[in-house]
């Protein structure tokens, strides 16, 4: 009865904080000895810790707490502190919610952005989870992902070429959530080969907190995917964001761990499936560094480009947005030697960059600066076609 006052007032005070889920906290918050991890969650919360003498785990492996979950009807999974060497693979429908428990004992730390690029190192999560996979010759790349939200096997397929894997008549989760979780490819510690750590395909979801952190290919938004990453640490070197489908990058750091192909490789479509699709990647409020892990001897100023067309219809915007001196002068690259020229059907712009990367004068001449006016055509509604329902507004960073 104490502790639950105790915890009460805990929780108030956490409802204040700068860079937290209100909804959420209170059941994130680690609980002092004696009382129930659940307190303050939704009803029905499943909480999934290693410890296996804990009498309140209904699961120890996040995979397993997923797979008990029926097809539909929303779920809310609790995962205790711990690094968690497993691949998630959400294939339901049903909304999602996986929260990452959060430290009492640092009130004033967690009181703070998450990703906040002055930082070193770089915040991390109390919850890990981990892969080791990386692609050999003949695999997709979907099998090397972390976390998977998609229907189906073939749904997950990236394939290659300009429109990838054949289009699915399939729609997976309508609404998974994560906060405060930190999901890591642990292929090597260089650029191995494609190791991803998401694959969100004909699918909605949206981050919280989170970071995500591999070499190549470290985030990928799958065709018909909706994403929204917010006060979120993104890790990588080559094509590191990477997709065909709408994805939101709110208040991120994208973090280089050194310069390989573009930051971002998209994919477009002019086919009659996706009619009136913004298919991009837009990245707002966010910065551009060389991440503080990169091995000394990595060089990377004036070597990481913003971006290359994975297909001539990529779009890539880049708004309001720290970039240090990583960032190459002129912006962007063709894809490689057998598409030596960026198209005019690619759309790349930035607007209001700001920082020693965020020069604008030696661009290619194919990008749009966008002026003020031309800048209101980019906000989440605009690019959701409508204003998405899947995305928690209440999080405050
Ligand atoms: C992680 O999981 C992989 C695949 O199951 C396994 O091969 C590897 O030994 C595990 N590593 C650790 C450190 O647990
Ligand atoms: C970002 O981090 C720096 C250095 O750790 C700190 O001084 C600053 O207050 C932080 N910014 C915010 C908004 O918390
Ligand atoms: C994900 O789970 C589905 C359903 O069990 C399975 O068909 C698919 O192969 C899994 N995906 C991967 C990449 O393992
Ligand atoms: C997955 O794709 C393969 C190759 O295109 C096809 O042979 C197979 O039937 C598909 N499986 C399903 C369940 O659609
Ligand atoms: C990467 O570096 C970390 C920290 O130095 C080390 O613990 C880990 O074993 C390395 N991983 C690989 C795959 O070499
Ligand atoms: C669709 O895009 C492709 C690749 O840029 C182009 O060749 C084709 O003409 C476009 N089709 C239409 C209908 O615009
Ligand atoms: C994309 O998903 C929506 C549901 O969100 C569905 O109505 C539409 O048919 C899908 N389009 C394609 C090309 O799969
Ligand atoms: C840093 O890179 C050098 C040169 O590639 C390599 O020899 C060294 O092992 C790397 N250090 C770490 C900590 O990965
Ligand atoms: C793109 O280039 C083609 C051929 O070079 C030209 O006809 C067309 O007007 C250009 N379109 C735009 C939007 O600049
Ligand atoms: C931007 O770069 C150009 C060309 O190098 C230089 O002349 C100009 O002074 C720079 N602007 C700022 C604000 O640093
Ligand atoms: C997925 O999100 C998009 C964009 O907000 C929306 O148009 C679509 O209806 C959503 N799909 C489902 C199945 O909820």
């Amino acid at each position: 009865m104490l502790c639950s006052l105790v915890f009460f007032v805990l929780a108030n005070l956490l409802g204040s904080c700068l860079c937290l889920s209100p909804n959420f906290v209170a059941c994130q918050v680690q609980k002092p000895k004696g009382m129930s991890p659940l307190v303050g969650c939704p009803p029905e919360t499943i909480f999934v810790s290693q410890d296996v003498n804990d009498k309140h785990a209904r699961f120890h492996s996040v995979q397993d707490a997923v797979l008990s979950l029926p097809e539909l009807s929303s779920a809310t999974i609790l995962i205790a502190e711990g690094e968690y060497n497993e691949t998630i693979n959400v294939t339901r429908k049903g909304p999602l919610t996986m929260l990452g428990q959060l430290p009492t004992s640092a009130l004033d730390s967690i009181n703070r952005p998450f990703a906040n690029r002055s930082d070193v190192p770089l915040k991390q999560n109390l919850v890990k989870i981990w892969n080791n996979q990386f692609v050999h010759t003949g695999m997709d790349d979907a099998t090397s992902a972390v976390l998977l939200v998609a229907p189906s096997f073939n749904a997950s397929l990236i394939g290659a070429g300009p429109t990838g894997a054949p289009l699915q008549p399939l729609f997976g989760n309508t609404d998974f959530k994560a906060y405060n979780i930190d999901f890591e490819n642990r292929a090597a510690n260089f650029s191995i080969s494609q190791a991803l750590v998401t694959d969100i395909s004909y699918a909605n979801a949206s981050f919280y907190g989170c970071s995500f952190a591999s070499f190549q290919d470290t985030w990928y938004t799958g065709r018909n995917g909706s994403t929204y990453v917010v006060d979120s640490i993104i890790y990588g070197q080559t094509d590191y964001l990477f997709g065909f489908g709408t994805a939101w990058f709110q208040n991120v750091v994208l973090a280089n761990r050194a310069c390989g192909g573009g930051i971002v490789a998209w994919k477009g479509t002019n086919l009659t499936d996706a009619p009136g699709n913004r298919y991009g990647a837009y990245i707002a409020d966010s910065s551009i560094i060389r991440s503080p892990d990169a091995n000394a001897t990595t060089v990377t100023a004036g070597k990481c480009f913003l971006g290359r067309p994975w297909n001539d219809l990529a779009t890539t915007v880049y708004l309001r947005t720290f970039m240090d001196s990583t960032v190459q002068p002129v912006g962007w690259t063709p894809f490689d030697s057998a598409r030596p020229v960026i198209m005019n059907t690619t759309f790349y712009a930035e607007y209001d960059s700001t920082g020693p990367g965020g020069n604008t004068s030696m661009r290619i001449p194919l990008e749009h600066i966008l002026t003020k006016e031309q800048a209101k055509d980019f906000t989440i509604d605009k690019v959701f076609l409508e204003p998405p329902k899947w995305i928690d507004q209440t999080y405050l960073f």
